[in-house]
């Protein structure tokens, strides 16, 4: 469904992703993982065409997407929750929801978009009025992930969709993910919270400075050494850098 194949992305002249090569299949739940700075964020904005590419090829559904705008790109289907959520916190959850559907296909359909989201997110439903910027940390996550949703995707990418969230309201946030992977929704999932991420997604990549260095099955890297040391604070070899 998505395929990166040695996508490169700077920042002015700073590469901040050098070789990044990983796909999604349809209906699947990968998840991308690595330390702060590895490229992760850079490589969902590589894919939804908020950074270009200096190299490579991405593509989605069988087009080339790495020269379209960002709303083309959410057009075909690619819906993208940002690190930090990101909800205008002067507008009210609905309007922020009507917001996410500014496609015209997403457009024609926001009326039943908006009542699967409160199906999903009751919470937004009974806070349809409220100012998002008034709302709990966990109530705005599950606004801005509800705001992916009414564009309708097929695939669904988050960023770091647990940062700052306490314990008790990232499994919340992680069995609403679960439940919208499970409608048939493909995802795409950012995550620091290795331990966790690897319970949702069926494969991962870790990326380090800016490249793939090691992916696999969920068990697969679950069980590998280097991971478990870096990402899982089981064990002390290796500290806090991956190695081969
Ligand atoms: N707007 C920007 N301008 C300049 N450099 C940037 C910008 N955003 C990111 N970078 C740099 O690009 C590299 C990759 O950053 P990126 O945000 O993709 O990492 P990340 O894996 O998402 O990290 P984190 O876990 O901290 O969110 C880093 O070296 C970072 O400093
Ligand atoms: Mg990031």
């Amino acid at each position: 469904m998505l395929t990166l194949s040695r996508v490169g992305a700077n920042y002015g002249s700073v590469p901040a992703v050098t070789a990044i090569s990983l796909a999604v299949g349809e209906g699947e739940a990968v998840g991308l993982l690595g330390a702060n700075g590895a490229g992760k964020s850079t490589t969902l904005r590589a894919i939804s065409g908020l950074v270009r590419l200096t190299a490579g090829t991405i593509t989605f559904l069988g087009t080339d997407i790495a020269a379209l705008p960002p709303y083309k790109i959410a057009a075909l289907g690619i819906a993208h929750v940002p690190e930090g959520r990101q909800v205008f916190p002067e507008l009210t959850v609905k309007e922020n929801l009507e917001i996410g559907a500014y496609i015209p296909s997403a457009k024609a359909e926001r009326s039943r978009s908006l009542d699967l989201v409160f199906t999903i997110f009751p919470v937004l439903a009974e806070r349809r009025r409220q100012l998002a910027g008034t709302m709990s940390g966990g109530e705005q996550q599950m606004l801005a992930v509800g705001r992916g949703l009414m564009l309708k995707p097929r695939l669904l990418m988050l960023d770091e969709p647990s940062l700052g969230l306490a314990p008790v309201v990232t499994d919340v946030t992680f069995e609403k993910i679960r439940e919208i992977h499970a409608m048939g929704t493909a995802i795409l999932l950012v995550e620091q919270n290795v331990g966790r991420a690897l319970t949702l997604v069926q494969r991962a990549y870790v990326l380090e400075s800016g490249k793939v260095i090691l992916h696999g099955s969920s068990e697969e890297l679950a069980n590998k050494r280097e991971v478990r040391a870096a990402y899982l604070g089981i064990g002390t070899e290796g500290g806090s850098r991956l190695v081969g």
